[in-house]
């Protein structure tokens, strides 16, 4: 039968202290101008490098590697942190889906079916992030969705859209939009009447995440559920593009809008009997609208209104909370993770991050499951983001918080793992800002010498990695991988992740001099790093996890 007891590690010693940190959107890149981790001062992250091949390495971070569909396929933090908590690689959402739509089978499942009941007399209402992006949501996918819809019966639909800039390059979601349009156009020659509805930048308006701002989901839920907005326009081409000439703005920000027919009366509010489908795949920008549009008892904001819909998400976004309740597709079944292991078998976890990435080393570590495993043996702490600022403004984020945070739990002897994401290189990254992202990445770094220190200090040992690129390289590039100019001459800024590969580094007194990594897995990934870390908590993986990256040498 099943059982949670890990196997003794034949060499190495329980008993240690280990820092597990994680450096988002910190990526291994040539080094050149855009890349701000190179151009920053990062002292302790360059020491790290020194030891390689024995205590350094790269893994990959993108594509099959972590679960998605392609190699070309960039990383992110969700599938980052799942395949780095799960010890497994997993079909993540983005494939998941696209089997769905391909196979036809995502008009079989119960979501489907209970969304379809109200196609007769209601209108079907899509609501997410509209880029190629990849990252939560993919434009071809809400494309073959609406044409499914439409085959299967829904004879209104309204797309409320949330602009990108950030998985993809700021100022390309006219372009989106404009897709979109052309094949609502084409929907509506068959009879079907299908138009946008409303919109916002996808920062400013409903993608919040880890419940650091409401004001972001109440913004969406008054434009798509009450037709209520600041900005009111005829036409989803026209709104982005004038919206867009308002100073600092960007797609990110777009305030937001609402379409409006001649009579200036919104074309698509939800009301009662409507069906809505959240079309993200990626759970966290979608726990907090999929509370909104679910939950009877709500106090977050003021709805106004809260209407009878039967509403679905692309996938369930939380497997705890069971949110919501109807799905399109279901989520990786993400099981037996590397912390309920530890916890089952002793270790105390303490798990550390600001609001913008807590959920990374909680939630996403734990397989998308919200809570703890053993609140006895497990503390999790968030350090409160600043909220209502890009983080070019206050690059340092709160990473000396997380610092000291992590660094008081390590010298209290009360954990036996003390995991952090530090989210400078990420979240500064994406601003596209290169000065503060040069600024982020410092900061980072001094943050890991703090937990560096404080493992010396107590005989423990360290795991620093990272669980995707971001601030390694912030220019876009052709094929030969040169930087390319916008046509005013300009560098094409890169605000998204990348596709390269992270750093990992292992030391501390608490390590064994024999202690090293092997040279057989050249294509190791983030998966491999949940064995890696249990083998240097004393213990064995299990079976199925991917292999460890150390090996135990005689010397
Ligand atoms: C975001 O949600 O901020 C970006 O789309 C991806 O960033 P993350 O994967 O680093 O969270
Ligand atoms: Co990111």
């Amino acid at each position: 039968g099943f059982s949670w007891k890990l196997k003794d590690h034949p060499k190495l010693p329980k008993g240690k202290t280990i820092a597990v940190v994680v450096l988002d959107g910190w990526g291994e890149a040539t080094p050149n101008e855009y890349n701000c981790i190179h151009v920053a001062d990062t002292p302790t992250m360059d020491s790290l490098k020194k030891v390689a091949p024995e205590r350094w390495r790269l893994v990959r971070a993108h594509g099959t590697a972590v679960g998605l569909p392609t190699d070309d396929d960039m990383g992110n933090s969700e599938v980052g942190h799942n395949a780095l908590g799960a010890g497994r690689i997993y079909a993540q959402g983005a494939k998941l889906v696209d089997i769905a739509l391909e196979t036809g089978k995502i008009y079989e499942g119960e979501g489907f079916k209970y969304i379809k009941e109200c196609f007769e007399n209601g209108t079907l209402h899509l609501i997410g992030l509209l880029s190629d992006g990849g990252v939560h949501s993919r434009l071809d996918q809400l494309q073959l969705l609406l044409k499914g819809a439409s085959e299967h019966g829904a004879k209104r639909i309204r797309v409320h859209i949330l602009t990108d800039g950030r998985d993809v390059l700021d100022g390309t979601s006219v372009g989106f939009v404009e897709t979109l349009e052309n094949d609502l156009a084409k929907l509506r020659e068959k009879g079907i009447d299908a138009r946008i509805a409303s919109g916002g930048g996808r920062m400013y308006v409903t993608m919040d995440r880890y419940e650091n701002d409401w004001d972001v989901v109440k913004r969406g839920w008054d434009a798509q559920v009450l037709g209520e907005a600041p900005h009111k326009f005829k036409s989803a081409v026209e709104a982005v593009k004038k919206l867009r000439e308002i100073p600092n703005t960007n797609d990110q920000y777009l305030p937001p809008f609402v379409i409006v027919d001649d009579n200036g009366k919104a074309v698509g509010p939800i009301v009662d009997g409507d069906a809505v489908v959240t079309f993200n795949f990626r759970a966290d920008r979608m726990v907090m609208i999929a509370k909104a549009l679910e939950y009877k008892e709500f106090d977050k904001f003021d709805r106004v209104r809260f209407p009878k819909i039967h509403y679905a998400g692309m996938l369930q976004y939380d497997g705890e909370l069971k949110l919501p309740s109807h799905y399109l597709v279901s989520p990786p079944e993400i099981e037996r993770t590397s912390g309920e292991y530890l916890v089952h078998n002793g270790i105390r976890t303490f798990a550390c991050s600001e609001t913008v990435k807590f959920g990374h080393v909680t939630f996403f570590w734990n397989g998308n499951r919200s809570g703890y495993f053993n609140p006895e043996m497990e503390e999790y702490v968030e350090i409160p983001s600043d909220s209502g600022i890009t983080f070019n403004v206050q690059p340092k984020m709160k990473a000396l918080e997380i610092g000291e945070k992590a660094r008081e739990a390590i010298l209290s002897r009360k954990f036996d793992q003390v995991r952090v994401n530090l989210p400078n290189g990420d979240m500064v990254g994406h601003t596209g800002d290169i000065q503060a992202t040069i600024v982020a990445c410092k900061a980072a770094d001094d943050a890991v010498k703090m937990i560096l220190d404080a493992i010396e200090q107590v005989g423990g040992i360290y795991v620093v990695t990272a669980d995707h690129g971001n601030a390694e390289d912030m220019v876009k590039r052709n094929k030969k991988g040169e930087p390319l100019l916008d046509k005013n001459g300009n560098i094409q800024i890169l605000t998204s992740h990348t596709l390269q590969p992270v750093p990992i580094a292992i030391g501390g007194p608490g390590l064994a001099p024999s202690v090293r990594f092997r040279q057989d897995i050249p294509n190791g990934g983030l998966a491999n790093v949940a064995a890696t870390v249990m083998n240097l908590h004393g213990f064995e993986a299990p079976d199925d996890y991917e292999p460890t990256l150390i090996e135990v040498v005689d010397k």
